[in-house]
């Protein structure tokens, strides 16, 4: 289970110390409201909802990129320079700065209050840069990597093939997408996966293959990581769990062909007593496979969690 860095969780603690409980809340409702009316209001953001986000967002988001940079890394660890579309308060850098060693990162970013924080949060350094812009209008250099965490549902769908062929067009090497894991996330998603494709990217992961994503009905691609809850996460959330659950959707894409693994765990594994259930994505389609105690990759099969890969 991914812990905060414990500078970004005291600087957390900072925040809700001085922001105080009833303002916080009160921003956190705000935002969350202006979220369930729907896109284009990043430039809305105020002080205090940025904050709130930091408080009830960020250790999610961060957790759910820590597990996808994890999944990246298995490949490569040549990334230099990273581009972030729409980094909020730099969320990303704390996942990065655990995971990559990085030479230069640059954060774009229309929203000042969040721009701010992430300043704030002592990343004002020099091998970091700050661009506030608007993505639409943006024009930058390539880097290695680009990313989009939790960013490209901001955008109508009408604006996101744009958004991806410039990100696309400015990277080097990998162009990472992460979204909330919810139906309309995963679709945020496959509309990505098919631009890509169709203009030449190989996908890395989770997908185990270029083809049509098998998955159909009422099924969508999604994963989830356990993370442990601050103090000011619990009361913005009103309630004493210690952990919560981030579902999440991703993609990683290439420039360079790769071979990918021949399957990825898509669900929770069924485990029972003698036998464990599994449901794989594969380069054929998607499979249920039932190991007992009697297939010599049992143990193997046993050890199974949700998202791994799996050459069998
Ligand atoms: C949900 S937040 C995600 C922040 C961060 N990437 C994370 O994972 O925690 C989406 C961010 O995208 C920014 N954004 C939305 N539209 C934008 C635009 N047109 N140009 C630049 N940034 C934008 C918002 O201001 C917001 O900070």
């Amino acid at each position: 289970m991914p812990h905060l860095p414990l500078a970004l969780k005291s600087k957390l603690h900072e925040l809700q110390r001085d922001l105080g409980k009833s303002s916080i809340i009160k921003a956190h409702e705000k935002l969350s409201e202006r979220y369930r009316k729907g896109r284009g209001t990043a430039s809305k953001t105020s002080k205090d909802e940025a904050i709130a986000y930091a408080l009830a967002r960020l250790p999610a988001t961060y957790a759910a990129l820590r597990y996808v940079l994890c999944e990246l890394k298995k490949y490569s660890e040549a990334f230099e320079t990273v581009l972030d579309f729409g980094a909020g308060p730099g969320t990303s850098i704390w996942a990065f700065q655990e995971i990559f060693h990085i030479k230069s990162f640059t954060l774009v970013e229309k929203n000042l209050a969040m721009l701010d924080l992430g300043k704030q949060f002592l990343f004002d350094r020099p091998w970091v840069h700050w661009h506030k812009e608007d993505l639409r209008l943006l024009n930058i250099n390539a880097h290695d990597l680009v990313l989009m965490s939790y960013s490209l549902g901001e955008f109508k769908e009408h604006e996101q093939n744009s958004l991806l062929q410039k990100a696309w067009t400015v990277t080097n090497k990998a162009f990472v997408i992460v979204e909330p894991g919810t139906p309309k996330g995963y679709q945020n998603i496959m509309r990505a996966r098919d631009f890509l494709i169709k203009s030449g990217a190989h996908i890395l992961a989770p997908c185990p293959h270029n083809k049509i994503c098998p998955l159909s009905g009422k099924d969508w691609c999604h994963f989830s990581i356990t993370l442990s809850r601050t103090e000011a996460h619990r009361s913005l959330k009103g309630g004493s769990l210690m952990m919560e659950d981030e579902k999440f959707s991703y993609l990683i894409a290439v420039k360079e062909a790769v071979s990918s693994s021949k399957s990825r765990v898509i669900k929770s594994p069924i485990r029972r007593s003698g036998h464990v259930i599994v449901d794989f994505c594969t380069q054929d389609g998607i499979k249920r496979s039932t190991f007992s105690k009697k297939d010599p990759i049992y143990r193997q099969a046993r050890a199974l969690s949700w998202g791994d890969e799996f050459d069998q």
